[in-house]
């Protein structure tokens, strides 16, 4: 058994999100809140943390799997009822950290400099305390006159003296595990909510003759919970913040960092450029030396260093590999991958398209189901008819292929390695390497035509 167990409050349902997902579940900067917990636990303990679950059980079970073990609460009854349905899991620990799973924003120092001092003091309790100008809900820390502290009064049991305490309690517990369990079984509900409150053990653990303590963050925003939209909001800019600020210290440059929106779970390598308004999100990687211009919003995308994305450029679980251009305005959809040196312009739209090395589709193009050999050049507005109505079909461009620009490729085609295919034309049959394709109607040229219209006209207005 470990020194140190931690177990997760997650079971309560969060009626003020109003909302069918568990709380715990909503996101912020791309990951659920309860994600951000976990980590915080399992980097201060190495067992896995004990997740109390009662709402969406199975959703949140589902989504943490092995990441934790699960204790059931089928009715929340109050924090301290929760905690003793998972007492059990914790057994012979020296040491119970007790978090919320909908307080995100808990940084591991704190907890660490939390776990130093109930260590040195030999509390059997000590808590995680803020003081705020504006208290709350938030239970009032009581303090005797030597400071200890004494009890926790709850917003809604506080009498007008109490309710002025600023000093209030976190949510965060770090407890003596040999001192826990036989308490919570003497817990009761005689209070204002009816609930068996976790934080009535203080009263009962100094009357056993135990220390409690508490050291206060000052840093209030660490202990802010998730209780409505707005919290979530507030909850999501922080956790932005500190993205942006941790990109910032490895090295990358923003030029609006309050205008940009990423996920914790994106990556960016150093003397990277983002411009304002860009949008990364899921499991996006950037590499050095980029310029993400305004506008761009990439999912699931991996970038590879030297790359050029212009404004207004969407891509969705594609790759883009070194020194690529892309955009303005181009949209990259599922299974793009565009090699080394690719350039593709504005308002060209791919679709599960492989770029060799070097291609180029620079305007005006629509690229689906589609190899395009190195350096192939296609001109603008080229469209690959991929779609018969039923069935999707491959177009297959060799390397080193020039397609003139206005080209419809119907799909299944080859274009055959070094082959020309002449500007309009409507490509239907496979087409050899070395040859030129044309199929546009031949021009024909009528002489003097306009110059005898004109003179028609002027002699009816006559
Ligand atoms: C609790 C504390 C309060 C503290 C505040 C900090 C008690 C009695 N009060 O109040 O002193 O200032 O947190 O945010 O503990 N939960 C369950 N099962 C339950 C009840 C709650 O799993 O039966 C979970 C919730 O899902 C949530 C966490 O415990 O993640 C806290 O519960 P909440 O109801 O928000 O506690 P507060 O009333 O805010
Ligand atoms: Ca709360």
């Amino acid at each position: 058994m470990s020194e140190l167990r931690a177990i997760i409050m997650a079971a309560g349902l969060g009626t003020r999100m109003k909302s069918r997902t568990a709380k715990v579940l909503h996101r912020a900067a791309g990951r659920p809140l309860i994600d951000y917990v976990v980590d915080l636990a399992i980097e201060i303990s190495d067992a896995p943390p004990v997740v109390i679950v009662g709402h969406q059980r199975d959703a949140v079970q589902q989504h943490l799997g092995d990441r934790a073990r699960y204790a059931v609460q089928d009715e929340q009854l109050g924090t301290g009822h929760a905690v003793q349905q998972a007492i059990d899991h914790v057994k012979g620990a020296r040491e119970v950290l007790i978090l919320s799973g909908d307080a995100p924003l808990t940084r591991p120092e704190t907890l660490q400099r939390l776990i130093e001092v109930h260590r040195r003091s030999g509390n059997a309790l000590t808590l995680l305390t803020m003081s705020l100008d504006d208290p709350g809900l938030y239970g009032r820390i009581v303090r005797d006159s030597s400071g200890a502290v004494v009890k926790i009064v709850e917003a809604k049991d506080a009498n007008d003296e109490q309710r002025k305490i600023r000093e209030v309690n976190a949510g965060i517990y770090l407890f003596d595990g040999k001192h826990l369990a036989g308490n919570l079984k003497r817990l009761s509900t005689h209070n204002a909510q009816g609930e068996y409150y976790l934080t009535d053990l203080i009263e009962m653990l100094r009357e056993g003759g135990h220390r409690v303590g508490a050291f206060v963050t000052d840093d209030p925003i660490e202990a802010l919970g998730v209780n409505s939209r707005a919290e979530l909001a507030t909850v999501e800019s922080e956790i932005q913040r500190r993205v942006v600020e941790r990109l910032m210290r490895d090295g990358v440059t923003f030029r609006n960092p309050a205008t940009v929106v990423i996920d914790s779970t994106v990556s960016i390598g150093p003397d990277t450029v983002v411009y304002p308004f860009v949008t990364l999100e899921g499991n996006t990687r950037i590499g050095n030396s980029c310029v993400i211009e305004p506008g761009v919003h990439l999912l699931n995308v991996a970038v590879g260093n030297d790359v050029h994305l212009k404004s207004g450029t969407v891509a969705e679980d594609a790759v883009i590999e070194d020194e690529a251009t892309v955009g303005p305005y181009a949209h990259l959809r599922p299974g793009t991958e565009l090699g080394k040196h690719v350039k593709v312009g504005n308002f060209v739209e791919t679709k599960k398209a492989i770029f060799g090395q070097g291609a180029k589709a620079s305007h005006l193009s629509y690229i689906g189901d589609a190899e395009v050999g190195a350096n192939v050049n296609i001109g603008a507005g080229t469209i690959t008819c991929n779609y018969d109505g039923v069935n999707k079909h491959k177009t297959i461009i060799e390397d080193g292929v020039f397609i003139g620009s206005d080209t419809q490729l119907v799909a299944p085609v080859r274009i055959g390695r070094g082959a020309y295919v002449g500007a309009g034309s409507t490509i239907t049959k496979d087409v050899p390497p070395d040859s030129l394709a044309l199929s546009r109607v031949p021009q024909k040229v009528i002489e003097g035509w306009a110059k005898q219209r004109r003179a028609e006209r002027k002699k009816k207005k006559d």
